[in-house]
């Protein structure tokens, strides 16, 4: 299912027009696809089959509530990294017992608030985090539910930013430690074990390490069962890769399947904490062309999006296609721009080196923003942040209005400062 695809010479979402939204919501502006996030996520679910499961969705990649609220009313369980992230997935009508709180630095407020509320999982990352969680546990007279998230020490092979799985990262116990971690928190009156957790990276295009950590999480899962430590899931992170321009990332079946088949007969519940690939391909940031510019024999596209936009080509060197959304026809073969920015900052780019045939006033769309786009935005150079639409057949929802620039400096107060 293609969700953006061009009809009569235009781009469309679902049924709807790009041209008439920008006309009618401005640029820049992020557009969702509710049938694509039903779909990605749908084929997750489906590839489980028998085997049961948990997808929890992680919401750092876009946190949006109307988006929470679609994934909610899938089934999704989702991954959540801090209160706020926690608040809005409650705002959204998710389940408590269907989140699990990961992040290596979660502060006791956010440990009380997930007590209190009842989530379903701690994924604990030191041995210091387990002892503050069972201190703060027992004094509200609970047990917390946890995993361990172990660091398996398996190259993901991405981007050295979004590597998580090493061991010289910051990210998980040691997996040779684990298993003596696991006896001490077994003791613990404030802890109740209930998984093991993993998560070695994100925009994986390989399965390789994805069954490789599996393997090391299974062994150590087997050497706790022959201890007596009973674990009722193994949750696997997310990480699974998407298209953003020539990548061929394994299919959501085929990712599930190769996990699955590992798993085998034993008889526990396979969790999955995907993000990017539920929704980075169901977004697009819509942006007009402000000017053309040809300087010293390079042509520069300038745009009314920014890094503080979308951070990921200025911070990962990410690649986005950006496509027109009235393709101009009969033109001689067209320079190569480099789209660019208003951020005063020569490493605001959204893409370097595209063939397109432009012109000012021309609008574009920078594919694959669903993920880690309005999330990592900022509002540097004292930009407002665009809107998020979320477009459902024909139906244009406005997830979150365009920032006013009231917005920009709500909170600040002018000081009473000395004559
Ligand atoms: N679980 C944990 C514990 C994570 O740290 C992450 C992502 C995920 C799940 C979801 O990973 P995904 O399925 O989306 O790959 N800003 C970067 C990506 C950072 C990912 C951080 N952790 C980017 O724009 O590429």
């Amino acid at each position: 299912m293609k969700p953006f695809d061009y009809r009569h010479g235009r781009l469309q979402v679902e049924q709807v027009d790009l041209q008439t939204l920008a006309e009618i919501h401005g640029t820049p502006a992020y557009v969702y696809s509710a049938a694509a996030l039903r779909a990605n996520y749908g084929a997750l679910a489906a590839a489980f089959g028998p085997q049961p499961h948990r997808i929890c969705y992680a919401v750092k990649a876009n946190g949006n509530l109307a988006v929470l609220q679609l994934l909610a009313g899938l089934g999704a369980g989702f991954d959540i990294v801090s209160v706020g992230e926690l608040e809005r997935v409650l705002l959204a009508g998710g389940e408590p017992e269907r989140i699990v709180f990961s992040g290596v630095g979660k502060r006791e407020a956010e440990m009380r608030r997930a007590l209190e509320v009842g989530i379903g999982c701690f994924n604990v990352e030191s041995a210091s985090e387990l002892r503050r969680l069972d201190r703060l546990a027992q004094a509200l007279g609970q047990r917390a539910p946890v995993s361990l998230r172990v660091n398996p020490d398996v190259d993901a092979a991405t981007h050295p930013y979004i590597a998580t799985g090493l061991k010289e990262n910051k990210f998980g116990i040691d997996i040779d430690r684990a298993a003596e971690l696991y006896g001490q928190a077994a003791a613990m009156p404030g802890i109740r074990l209930v998984g093991i957790d993993c998560h070695i990276g994100s925009q994986l295009t390989t399965l390789a390490p994805f069954v490789d950590a599996l393997e090391r999480v299974l062994a150590l899962y087997d050497r706790l069962q022959a201890q007596g430590i009973e674990l009722a899931h193994i949750d696997v992170g997310g990480g699974l890769g998407i298209r953003y321009r020539d990548e061929q990332p394994p299919a959501a079946a085929a990712w599930v399947g190769a996990l699955r088949e590992r798993v085998g007969g034993r008889p526990v519940a396979l969790w999955l904490e995907p993000g990017r690939a539920i929704v980075g391909e169901a977004g697009v940031l819509l942006t007009r062309v402000e000017y053309l510019k040809v300087q010293q024999g390079h042509h520069f596209a300038i745009v009314d999006a920014g890094m503080n936009d979308l951070l990921r080509p200025s911070l990962y060197q990410a690649w986005h296609d950006i496509l027109p959304v009235s393709p101009r026809r009969d033109e001689p073969p067209p320079p190569a721009w480099d789209i660019v920015g208003p951020v005063c900052e020569t490493g605001d780019f959204l893409g370097k080196q595209r063939e397109l045939a432009l012109a000012e006033g021309d609008l574009l769309a920078v594919m694959s923003a669903g993920a880690y786009a309005f999330t990592m935005a900022s509002q540097y150079n004292a930009r407002p942040r665009p809107p998020e639409l979320l477009v459902d057949g024909a139906h244009v929802h406005v997830a979150r209005a365009r920032e006013t620039l009231a917005d920009l400096w709500a909170g600040e107060r002018l000081a009473d400062l000395p004559a």
